[in-house]
């Protein structure tokens, strides 16, 4: 572009701004913000006589993964080219907040930013994601960490470049955070991780305010997208390479509420089906209370949805699950598993456990194990409690000792492990569908694919593979993985 139409472009976009330029839409007047972003980038590379880079990193959920696919898709846009290197002329922390431990990590990370942004005065610093809804986390910020640039939250991420344009020049911290939103903007772009693979919003928001978790407080209530936008998302990126997807909500049972017409998950899932050239479908999470028999049902009569459920049990203890406000209790979801057993029979079954919730004794903890060996979960993701301020459980009486919990964290992990190991040791000779995803990190004459049930299987093959389902032979499990060998292409 030359230097003279970029500046008549910015005088334009400037003037109609000024004249309150009307837009039919969100999504019109952000890629109006991303031109004037791409006008200034395009200055700035002209002035330093080199393209400017742009490092976004990621903390937390799939949830967050996916923003941060958007963040991307908008910088692209813009002409920031992806680095992973923080050494960047823009750095976009993504952050999380559901355990204190992924708090800190930021703030200790921070201080190294602040190294990096004295050896390039131009680099700007922008914070984003879950933990920047807390009050107390922008105050923190304000007051200690004053040369970041941009805060803005979960709500309003889809305004990122009109953000990114009122920071460029300026040398005073931008913050835009939004309390909530009932607000969906759809068609920014976004880049995938993944050319074969991709994750897809169906609901943001969650209701349900368990006890011990701060997940609602930062992104806020529940909102489902309308089915024809999921379709329409979903057949664009089968036509773009895609054959795998991941639908994402923090309660994905509960799906369809609130909608003018209302509908169900299943029936989601059922017309997600039909779209032709789309091979699996993955979901999560499943909030156990909400799951549907219609859901099993779908899933069992599916040819695509993945055998896989991701099903957080939290706590084996009907007595912790009600303090919890998790609205089911352990024979509620035994019998869950049970049906899900006995209609898909080679189910994979995943869960999240919190060890040390308060008040929880030897017993409740022993209902837990019970569980892990009942339901023999495949994978187990186990955190230790951690207390977040602002939600019930932090002001709860029986906090328990850390030795107590690391004890316990132990012994669970023990179990966890030697059932997961004997599972997967249970398709050992068979042969199954593997999509093949990428290239062995350790050895290069190998790939890696994944079973439908999730499971990783390394094998001889060539990248070109990369993104094609295989026939692959199950030699031998490891314990978490197979090695296998390719019968059919
Ligand atoms: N919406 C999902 C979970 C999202 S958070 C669901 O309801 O299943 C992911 C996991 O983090 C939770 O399942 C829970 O196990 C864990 N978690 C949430 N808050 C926590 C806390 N305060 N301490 C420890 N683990 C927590
Ligand atoms: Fe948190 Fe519960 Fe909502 Fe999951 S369902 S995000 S654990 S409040
Ligand atoms: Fe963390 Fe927010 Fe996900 S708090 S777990 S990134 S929804």
């Amino acid at each position: 572009m030359e230097k003279e139409l970029l500046n008549k472009m910015i005088e334009d976009t400037d003037n109609a701004a000024n004249e309150g330029k009307q837009f039919e839409g969100e999504t019109e007047r952000q890629y109006y913000y991303m031109n004037l972003c791409k006008a200034h980038v395009y200055n700035e590379e002209r002035r330093l006589g080199r393209k400017l880079t742009a490092c976004i990193n990621t903390f937390g959920c799939q949830m967050n993964f996916h923003d941060s696919e958007k963040l991307l898709g908008i910088l692209r846009e813009i002409g920031y080219v992806e680095t992973d290197s923080e050494k960047a002329d823009l750095v976009v922390y993504n952050t999380c907040t559901v355990r204190e431990n992924a708090n800190l990590k930021i703030y200790g990370r921070l201080g190294y930013l602040s190294n990096l942004k004295k050896k390039n005065p131009n680099m700007k610093i922008a914070l984003c994601g879950c933990m920047m809804q807390e009050k107390e986390v922008v105050e923190k910020i304000k007051k200690s960490y004053r040369f970041v640039d941009i805060i803005f939250g979960t709500h309003n991420i889809f305004k990122f470049a009109e953000i990114l344009y009122n920071s460029y020049g300026k040398n005073k911290m931008i913050t835009d955070v939004w309390e909530g939103t009932t607000q969906i903007v759809e068609n920014l772009p976004s880049i995938r991780k993944y050319k074969f693979k991709s994750g897809v919003n169906i609901m943001y928001g969650c209701n349900n305010f368990c006890s011990y978790c701060i997940v609602p407080y930062v992104r806020g209530r529940e909102r489902s997208r309308e089915p024809e936008d999921i379709i329409k998302e979903i057949e664009n990126l089968v036509a773009d390479g895609v054959v795998e997807i991941m639908l994402l909500g923090q309660n994905v049972n509960s799906y369809g509420k609130g909608l003018k017409n209302e509908i169900s998950f299943a029936e989601l899932l059922r017309r997600v089906e039909k779209i032709e050239g789309l091979k699996r479908i993955r979901f999560m999470t499943s909030h156990p209370k909400d799951l549907s028999d219609e859901l099993i049902d779908v899933m069992a009569e599916s040819e695509k949805i993945c055998n896989q459920m991701h099903l957080p049990v939290q706590s084996g203890s009907s007595r912790l699950l009600k303090i919890m406000n998790r609205h089911y209790t352990k024979e509620d979801y035994l019998t869950i598993v049970k049906k899900l057993k006995e209609k898909i029979p080679d189910i994979s079954i995943t869960t999240d456990i919190i060890v040390g919730f308060p008040g929880e004794t030897e017993e409740d903890f022993e209902e837990t194990i019970d569980v892990v060996k009942q339901v023999e979960y495949d994978s187990a993701f186990t955190f230790i409690y951690s207390k977040r301020t602002g939600t019930p459980a932090a002001t709860m009486e029986g906090q328990v000792p850390e030795e107590v919990i690391k004890e316990r964290f132990g012994r669970l992990l023990k179990v966890i492990n030697e059932i997961s190991a004997k599972n997967t040791d249970k398709y050992t000779g068979q042969t199954v569908e593997v999509l093949v995803e990428e290239e062995n990190n350790h050895d290069e004459s190998l790939v890696t694919g994944r079973l439908t049930n999730n499971i990783l299987v390394h094998f001889k093959g060539d990248k070109s593979l990369i993104g094609s389902i295989v026939k692959v032979h199950l030699d031998e499990s490891k314990g978490f993985y197979y090695m296998g060998t390719m019968v059919e292409q």
